[in-house]
């Protein structure tokens, strides 16, 4: 999948070159080409509808490049069509300026918008309480196939499909499950969220909560869902029964300025949800323990950050802003930025696992700007080591029952490669090709941790099981781009060697 993204990208680069600013004419001429051609389903305000939401902010994952390709060719067994046909070169490229083109006004999406999108797809009071597929229920995957928006929820004893379902477009940030277990909860690139009783295996409830969303959690107690937002900038609180609106929260800083939310996360020790934002430099803190107001407690940090990870005990924030070359700590109790460690990597903290090594609890996170994964002491917060892989890492997992962490070299030419490091000796064990020359991905490990599921990202990709010991290849599922997948009874435990 890279190496399509990086050729097309070279490929697109000389273009863009020759190519000049467009005039204003002929983003006025483009955006009459997109009431004629794409607004049916992409929307009149370009918020999507059959289609993806087409505003920057929803295509700031993908390239110029790629947004030309799709619309030179389309999307294979999808809706969008080719319009190389139907459009010469100058209208496309015309196009393409114009989808990037922030809107003239600010999009809004506010309660009454988000109200009107709610649906609720069954009446759980009717619905069976106990689990009906004859599977254990905490042993399940939810599989997210992100080549066709599917989800599989997959028996983790048999590794049998139990159902597979449309999902909307772009599942993102990883879906998150009531305390018990029963019920899923999915965020979608542009704003859509989900809830699925994995019970009945049948969805209950959406909502629109924005229009481009970042990621949503879960509060310990079941009872609410917290939706962070990239547009509009805010969270966006659910009741977790139905997905109904409780409020929306604007996220402005101290002094008033509007921010972004880069992630949400739920603290289950602390019965509160941390946030990270993106355009201030606050994380900030909403409890909802007892009859809560969701007002945050705000925490000044060093910079803005755009991931972070807890340690065990939810005391501390490990923080990490992409323009900084390096992470921070910040004590959650007393509110103090404890310390600053290097990192140089750009390390993807959102994925960084914790482990016990020699009775110690370590931290390992990969680096998506260097192949290595850094290992702190959690206890000195210093660098122990840097375990060099053969490309920049995205992905790590393990689990208390296995002796390896498992992490993948996303980037680069290596990115069909998987390492197996070494918990006590930090070393790497073993590393593995699953389908030379396709993206190996995201494990994910059974609920006993005697099995690992891994990821082959790519449209003729699969699921390959491994028995986590022997690595002996136990089963492989063919599926096109399966991105993660998640054990509910690892998650819901906040086990050790998975990432919240
Ligand atoms: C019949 C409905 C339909 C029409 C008309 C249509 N699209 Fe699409 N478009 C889709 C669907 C559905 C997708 C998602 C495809 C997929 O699954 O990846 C999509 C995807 C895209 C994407 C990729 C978005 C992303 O984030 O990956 C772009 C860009 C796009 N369309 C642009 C256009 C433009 C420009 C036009 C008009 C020239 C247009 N589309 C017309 C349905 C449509």
């Amino acid at each position: 999948m890279r190496l399509i993204a990086l050729a097309l990208l070279l490929a697109g680069s000389f273009q863009a070159a020759a190519q000049e600013a467009p005039s204003a004419a002929a983003l006025e001429q483009a955006g009459r080409l997109y009431t004629q051609h794409c607004q049916s389903c992409h929307g009149a305000k370009r918020f999507g509808g059959a289609g993806p939401a087409l505003l920057p902010e929803s295509l700031g994952r993908i390239k110029a490049d790629e947004v030309r390709e799709v619309i030179r060719n389309g999307r294979p067994a999808s809706q969008m069509a080719a319009y190389a046909d139907v459009l010469d070169t100058a209208q496309i490229d015309n196009l393409v300026s114009y989808l990037y083109q922030p809107a003239s006004t600010a999009p809004n999406w506010g309660d009454s918008d988000i109200r009107a999108s709610h649906r609720l797809l069954a009446d759980l009071d009717t619905l069976p309480s106990t689990p009906q597929h004859g599977a254990d229920p905490l042993n399940l995957f939810v599989v997210v196939e992100a080549g066709d928006h599917h989800v599989t929820i997959l028996d983790g004893d048999r590794f049998e499909p139990l159902t597979r379902f449309p999902s909307h477009f772009a599942l993102h940030g990883g879906p998150k499950f009531s305390p018990d277990g029963r019920f899923v909860y999915f965020a979608s690139r542009d704003g859509w969220v989900s809830l699925y009783d994995l019970h009945n295996l049948t969805l209950i409830a959406e909502v629109r909560a924005g229009l481009n969303t970042r990621n949503l959690a879960v509060s310990n107690d079941g009872r609410w869902v917290l939706v962070g937002n990239y547009l509009p900038g805010n969270l966006v609180l659910l009741d977790a029964r139905d997905l109904s609106l409780v409020k929306h929260i604007p996220t402005l800083g101290q002094d008033g300025t509007p921010s972004r939310v880069s992630a949400v996360y739920t603290a289950p020790p602390r019965d509160s949800f941390v946030v990270a934002l993106k355009d201030v430099q606050e994380v900030w803190e909403l409890s909802y323990a007892g009859e809560p107001t969701f007002i945050p407690r705000r925490i000044q940090t060093r910079d803005v950050l755009d991931d972070f990870s807890f340690t065990p005990d939810y005391r501390h924030l490990l923080a990490t802003s992409r323009k900084a070359k390096g992470g921070q700590v910040i004590d959650l109790d007393s509110g103090a930025a404890v310390i600053d460690i290097a990192l140089p990597g750009m390390p993807h903290l959102g994925s960084g696992i914790y482990w016990k090594r020699n009775d110690k609890w370590v931290f390992a996170t990969p680096n998506v700007s260097q192949g290595l994964i850094s290992v702190l002491d959690l206890q000195t917060w210093k660098l122990i080591k840097e375990i060099p892989t053969e490309g920049p890492g995205f992905f790590m997992r393990s689990h208390i029952n296995s002796a390896y962490a498992w992490t993948d070299v996303f980037f680069g030419p290596n990115n069909d490669a998987v390492h197996l490091i070494d918990k006590q000796t930090l070393e790497i064990a073993h590393t593995l090709r699953p389908m030379p020359g396709k993206n190996a991905a995201h494990v994910e490990f059974t609920r006993d941790g005697r099995y690992v599921l891994l990821s082959v990202w790519d449209r003729d990709g699969a699921l390959i099981i491994y028995d986590s010991k022997t690595l002996e290849e136990i089963k492989r599922i063919p599926m096109n781009k399966p991105s993660g997948k998640y054990n509910v009874g690892n998650k819901i435990e906040f086990a050790e060697g998975t990432s919240h």
